[in-house]
């Protein structure tokens, strides 16, 4: 199979990430390297490198050789850039979060329809030996029922002018519990707390609850101003509970039989009483995760789906139900915390 002409456009911090891993992969052939500022593009690809680079997004949309276009730039770019490589026949790869909007988010979506594209938005984290374990264990009801999901990520963190702390974030642990939760059960509501104690103009520590369908709960803490890195996601379950811990390497993933049960329908003076809650402490295992870079991965994803003409497993969709998520938070900031429904499905 002849290998995906694909271009980079965006060369920040994160763009040379993609540049990396599109390189490392045999099926790519990464051809041009892009960024309004060349300098940066330059650097992406090292000083002795064949790849061409430009400033100008024009030469990429109109190079017959570029199959399909990854994007890196800020996020309020995405739509206008994303949209205009799908007009130009590209596939298209977007970071996170898909757009700044829904509206714009499903303008992308039924572009990629329209001109028959693969668009995928990257949701890093779902491509992560850990979440894909997870999402495997949830499906196959290993946890029984979700009771909770409870994500914190926070660390001295680039504070963006742009975005908030939400937008910037919060796609990560939203795009991991759209990722793993099953079937028939996903948040219903969210209300969201924000602050912004040194003044950025916008919230710089923030907090996520979202009320699931199956009557468990989500909570999601992001935060820029942590002197700490914590990225730490439980997933309680009836019968057993996920702890991942992305900073601790040795031991990325946790399985504990551990958890309270109540037998029979107990009304809340029995609970009082402790007659009929029993504790169950079983074993703990960590199960065995093979070590690969989720952006690899999630290079791997998109040349699949342009090969096989299937949608990703981060897909247009997967982006929007994002962004409606993102929204509705930023709604519920403005009302002060109240909840916002969610219709996700
Ligand atoms: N998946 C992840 O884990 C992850 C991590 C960090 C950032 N991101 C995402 O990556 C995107 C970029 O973030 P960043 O931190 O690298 O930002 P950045 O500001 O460091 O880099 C953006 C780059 O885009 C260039 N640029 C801006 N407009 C352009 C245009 N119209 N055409 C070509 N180049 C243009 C800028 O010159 C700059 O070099 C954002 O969507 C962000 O959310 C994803």
């Amino acid at each position: 199979v002849e290998p995906i002409g694909i271009a980079v456009v965006g060369t920040g911090y994160w763009g040379p990430n993609l540049v990396r891993n599109i390189q490392g992969f045999a099926g790519a052939d990464l051809r041009v390297v892009c960024d309004i500022d060349v300098d940066r593009a330059t650097l992406a690809v090292g000083p002795h490198s064949t790849i061409r680079v430009t400033d100008v997004v024009e030469d990429v949309l109109s190079d017959p050789a570029i199959d399909a276009i990854a994007i890196a730039t800020p996020v309020s770019t995405h739509a206008d850039l994303a949209l205009a490589c799908l007009q130009a026949g590209k596939h298209v790869l977007v970071e996170k979060p898909l757009a700044l909007s829904v509206a714009e988010g499903e303008k992308l979506v039924a572009a990629a329809a329209e001109f028959d594209r693969v668009l995928m938005c990257d949701h890093t984290y779902c491509f992560t030996p850990a979440v894909r374990r997870i999402r495997e264990l949830t499906y196959a009801g290993a946890l029984g029922d979700i009771q909770y999901f409870d994500s914190v990520r926070i660390n001295l963190g680039l504070v963006r002018g742009d975005i908030d702390v939400f937008w910037d974030l919060a796609p990560h642990d939203l795009s991991i519990l759209d990722f793993v939760l099953p079937e028939g059960c996903e948040p219903v509501a969210v209300s969201a707390q924000g602050a912004d104690p040194i003044n950025a103009g916008h919230a710089c520590v923030g907090y996520l609850t979202l009320p699931l369908s199956n009557g468990g709960i989500a909570h999601i803490h992001v935060n820029w101003l942590s002197p700490t890195k914590v990225r730490t996601t439980i997933v309680g379950g009836s019968k057993r509970s996920l702890l991942w811990d992305d900073v601790n390497p040795a031991q990325r993933l946790s399985m504990y039989d551990k958890g309270v049960d109540l037998n029979g329908s107990a009304g809340h003076r029995d609970v009082q009483r402790n007659a009929l809650v029993s504790y169950r402490v079983g074993d703990m295992v960590a199960p065995a995760l093979p070590e690969r870079e989720a952006l690899s991965s999630a290079i791997e994803e998109f040349v699949g789906c342009i090969h096989e003409g299937r949608a990703p497993l981060t897909d247009g969709e997967s982006g929007i139900r994002v962004l409606r998520t993102l929204e509705a938070a930023a709604r519920s900031i403005e009302l002060g915390g109240a909840a916002v429904p969610l219709h996700l499905s």
